[in-house]
């Protein structure tokens, strides 16, 4: 048994997820957490709100709230959106806790001491209208790289590029539009990343074999850039004040003390378990525990760099991000989501509409893990109806209403598979396998279409098998054929599980089955798990079509290509 941490990029705190936020980290890593736990191993899956910042400043002024009161509303209303979800966490934290701040003091505490911390003295963005120091991101301009001009001070979302809100041409104030900016002078804290570079560049090497191509190549080409120094204060009231003499009037800069949220995340979920192992078990234990990321592309810089460095010069013996899964985006209906401009499908409205399975099994079969990938209302409704509805689910309540009215609410016993069953073995093992294969990668995309694909050779088998036309002539024969059916609805079950937890346990609880491990999955053994005799319930229908009037009316309802 391994110790396997995973951990999923912490939403902010003041966004509304939408199906991309879900898609691009939520949910792999919850399907990844679900799977590594049924191959028997110890999983802490740990996630967040991400809390500090102007945004919530900004979000909490809007809201006529107290950035404290904001930040807690918003926390629950993210929690019950993954809880609908069926995000399997194993705590979901903040990172605007004691325990945050704890370790975000002696994180910073260690880095000065080792001589990574610079004061210098910067031009900041002071907008006078608005009567405060801009945060980068609360900054738009045009990127002088790309070109792209609602690039933000951060980060240009367009080149993935880092950026310093200074650079940005034509700025103006992302609050109020404003362009009566000035520049001001202000005394900040600086990470100094070009001491680390080195150390940074060799641990990166060691990844190479395994990372992803989206990630090792972003972390490389920041490194071919050469690493800037980085400052990691803010002139702003909400966050985490600085914990050094002369700076008591500033706070850490968010992204400084969120992936440091990891860890208090952690150490809050282990106060509140006292009787449990240690947050350092999983944190200060690189030996013994596999740390598995994932993140949209935009985040890989700092999981990849600043953090890794960060970690690095506090000469402490940290657990290191093992292997980081980074997606591109999901557009909606070949455009952006957008809240303010009413398009796309946000998390809290899709599960309305339909049930959580249908969701997790489109997002993940469509998951942008090479290039960006897009919802479209007409590609969900085809696979609800095509896969969902008529290949699994279609092929469950076919057996157990052919089973239940030609041999009773029992599965038939007495007989011996054939070489048809041999076959079917044969095959579904060598699926399976490729099946555990990929998700043990995390090729999402591959991993579903196995899946898929196992249900297909059920569908496939009962075609071939004909029980309904057998009956006539051999019940012995169909009776075995219609128990080896039922066998299989268990192992469809059991395989979808990790990827859809509610529809698995429906098939489990009409069968009266329990789960299996998919460790070392031997179908032979698992088509021979119910041997006749056990009583079965027939059920409704897994999955509902989606009517062509229904499409319509969610395309009207949310918007669509044009
Ligand atoms: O991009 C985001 O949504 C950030 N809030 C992610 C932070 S991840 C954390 F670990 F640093
Ligand atoms: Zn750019």
């Amino acid at each position: 048994m391994s110790k396997i941490l995973v951990t999923s990029a912490l939403p902010y705190i003041n966004g509304v997820p939408h199906l991309g936020h879900m898609v691009g980290c939520l949910l792999p890593s919850d399907i990844y957490a679900r799977f590594m736990r049924m191959m028997g191993n110890e999983v802490l899956y740990i996630c967040g709100t991400d809390e500090h910042g102007t945004t919530s400043e900004v979000g909490a002024l809007k809201a006529g709230m107290e950035v404290q009161a904001y930040c807690d509303m918003n926390h629950d209303r993210h929690a019950k959106t993954y809880k609908d979800f069926e995000l399997s966490f194993d705590f979901f934290g903040r990172t605007s806790t004691e325990q945050n701040k704890e370790m975000t003091y002696h994180i910073f505490e260690q880095l000065d001491k080792n001589g990574f911390i610079e004061e210098k003295t910067i031009k900041q963005v002071y907008s006078i209208d608005d009567e405060m120091f801009l945060a980068d991101r609360y900054i738009t301009g045009t990127c002088p790289y790309c070109g792209y001009d609602k690039a933000r001070g951060d980060q240009c979302e367009n080149c993935t590029k880092v950026l310093e809100p200074t650079e940005l041409i034509d700025a103006r104030s992302s609050i109020s539009g404003s362009k009566n900016l000035e520049v001001r002078e202000t005394k900040h804290l600086f990470l100094n990343l070009p001491k680390l570079e080195g150390e940074l560049s060799a641990w990166l090497k060691t990844k190479e074999p395994f990372w992803p191509d989206v990630a090792y190549t972003i972390a490389q080409k920041w490194l071919k850039e050469g690493l800037k120094e980085r400052c990691i204060t803010r002139d702003l009231k909400w966050g985490f004040k600085v914990n050094k003499e002369g700076y008591e009037d500033k706070v850490f800069y968010v992204w400084f003390d969120a992936p440091i949220g990891y860890i208090g995340i952690t150490k809050q979920w282990a106060d509140e378990r006292p009787s449990e192992r240690n947050w350092k078990d999983w944190w200060q234990n690189p030996k013994e525990v596999r740390h598995v990321e994932f993140m949209g592309k935009d985040n890989v810089p700092y999981h990849s760099i600043t953090f890794p460095a960060t970690l690095l010069g506090t000469r402490e013996n940290w657990t290191q991000v093992d292997f980081l899964k980074g997606f591109s985006y999901l557009t909606y209906e070949g455009g952006k989501f957008s809240k303010s401009e009413n398009r796309g499908i946000f998390a809290e409205d899709a599960i309305k509409e339909f049930p959580v399975d249908y969701w997790r099994y489109w997002l993940m079969s469509n998951a942008p893990e090479g290039s960006d990938a897009s919802f479209t209302w007409d590609l969900f409704a085809g696979a609800v109806n095509k896969d969902l509805n008529g290949v699994l689910g279609n092929f469950v309540s076919r057996v157990l209403k052919m089973t239940a009215s030609k041999v009773g609410n029992k599965v038939p016993e007495g007989g011996e598979y054939s070489k048809l069953e041999e076959d079917l073995i044969a095959a579904l093992q060598q699926r399976v396998n490729d099946y555990i294969k990929y998700l043990s990668e995390m090729e999402f995309r591959k991993a579903l279409a196995e899946l898929r694909a196992i249900w297909v050779e059920g569908n496939n088998y009962i075609s071939v098998a004909e029980p309904w036309t057998v009956i006539k002539s051999d019940e012995k024969r169909a009776k075995v054929i219609l128990r080896a059916c039922i066998n299989l609805i268990r192992i469809f079950a059991i395989l979808s599980a990790p990827v859809m937890q509610e529809v698995a346990q429906s098939m489990l609880e009409r069968l009266g089955a329990g789960m299996s491990s998919l460790k070392d999955f031997d179908v032979k053994k698992e088509m021979n798990a119910l041997k006749g005799g056990e009583s079965f319930e027939v059920g409704d229908v897994l999955f509902e079509r989606v009517s062509p009037e229904k499409l319509e009316e969610l395309k009207a309802k949310y918007g669509s290509a044009k």
